[in-house]
């Protein structure tokens, strides 16, 4: 079997660690996570890397060496109904890269962590990046406190999962003992399919921000209360949701993810909407004033239509450039295997928006079918999996 080949087996064996869905569901901190785990503990130790679990959920797989350390990476867990390569494909080919290597009699004379990130999608609990924000030292302990939609705590769940919220300040790493942060992934977008090519290297990741929008009205009788004078939050709402849509400028992405109504029966006018809306862009200033124009759209219509509008900003994470050393390295070590390397910003956040913390971050992304991710026909080929292991092994090989 090929290096690609065998990378396509093993995540067609781990894609079983799952609940019962029409793609694959893997929320950190459960069983599916735990059966995933010792997989990738396997791919370690075939690696030649050393498989231990952090307080945070991470397991690292380590190889000594000389010097500051080279961290590879992403994550474990999936959306629900996802696909089979969002995350768990970048610890895959980290793995193989370095079994390649190993195969071929080569160590890179660093030490190297490869990490598999328990949470990076924050589907489960209403936070993420746990595990790359314990190594940054970023992590802010009200988080333990959250709980899912069962009312377990990510505290509760992490400590049932043999990590400790206590030893997470215990992980911060010192930067003066890590030389970057490489996390392979896929493209999540048509760019790299449309340039008829497997493989780019990131620029930089978008930044987000997600906010909770609120539209206040006047319930009544639908049968009774006249259309001229109603209050209807959810009218409201529709045309918040619309005009925000088709007012989104140039790469800015602004998306409403979520709408719940009051009181939500079939015989009285909505009083109360609350929605979630999401904007990203690879330039913070550009987000942030498209935050306050959609504030302004709000206001107007609640204004016309007898509402109250509410906006609350509940997340925010800024774009992350990607290093210009590494990306010269990713560049070239992709023009060695496939001849060309094109750039490209990355609309999906990832592990490494939060490594950037710590170290300086690169991304090698690899072409998806139609773009597709998040959803159950996701797909990348053996071959470009090929190609991207032999680039990090490349990368690897000629990093200084
Ligand atoms: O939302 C994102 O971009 C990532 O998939 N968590
Ligand atoms: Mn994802
Ligand atoms: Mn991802």
């Amino acid at each position: 079997m090929s290096w690609g080949e065998i990378a396509q087996a093993r995540l067609a064996d781990i894609a079983a660690c799952s609940l019962a869905s029409s793609g694959v569901t893997r929320l950190p901190f459960t069983d599916q996570h735990r059966e995933a785990i010792a997989q990738i503990s396997d791919w370690m130790v075939a690696a030649g890397l050393s498989p231990t679990m952090d307080a945070a959920g991470t397991l690292v797989g380590h190889k000594p060496g000389q010097g500051p350390a080279l961290l590879i990476g992403s994550h474990q867990d999936t959306v629900r109904d996802a696909g089979r390569y969002d995350g768990v494909m970048g610890v895959a080919l980290a793995c193989l890269a370095v079994e390649k290597l190993s195969a071929e009699g080569y160590a890179p004379p660093f030490p190297i962590d490869v990490l598999a990130f328990a949470d990076e999608e924050g589907v489960r609990f209403p936070t993420a990046l746990l595990g790359p924000r314990a190594l940054a030292g970023t992590v802010d302990p009200a988080i333990f406190a959250l709980s899912d939609a069962d009312g377990t705590t990510l505290g509760e769940a992490l400590r049932s999962f043999d990590g400790d919220p206590d030893q997470i300040a215990t992980l911060a790493r010192d930067p003066a003992g890590v030389r970057g942060y490489l996390e392979v992934h896929i493209e999540q977008g048509p760019v790299l399919e449309n340039s008829n090519l497997a493989l780019g290297v990131v620029t930089g990741i978008c930044g987000i921000e997600r906010n909770r929008v609120t539209f206040k009205g006047e319930t009544g009788h639908a049968g009774t209360v006249p259309m001229q004078g109603r209050a209807d939050a959810l009218v409201a709402a529709s045309e918040f949701i619309a005009l925000v849509h088709d007012a989104a400028p140039g790469d800015v992405r602004a998306t409403v993810g979520a709408v719940r109504v009051h009181p939500g029966v079939v015989n009285a006018i909505p009083d109360q909407v609350d929605l979630t809306l999401e904007i990203r862009d690879i330039s913070d200033a550009t987000r942030t004033e498209f935050a306050r124009a959609a504030e302004g759209i709000g206001l107007d219509i609640a204004a016309r239509r007898g509402c109250d509008f509410l906006i609350a900003r509940t997340y925010v994470q800024p774009a992350v450039p990607c290093n210009p050393d590494l990306m010269v390295a990713l560049s070239q070590a992709v023009t060695k295997v496939q001849g060309q390397s094109i750039d490209l910003p990355s609309g999906a956040t990832h592990d490494a928006s939060a490594m950037a913390d710590l170290c300086p971050v690169g991304m090698l992304f690899l072409r998806c079918k139609g773009g597709i991710s998040h959803r159950p026909d996701e797909h990348a080929s053996a071959e470009d999996m090929g190609l991207a292991i032999d680039a990090l092994a490349e990368v690897l090989r000629t990093l200084d």
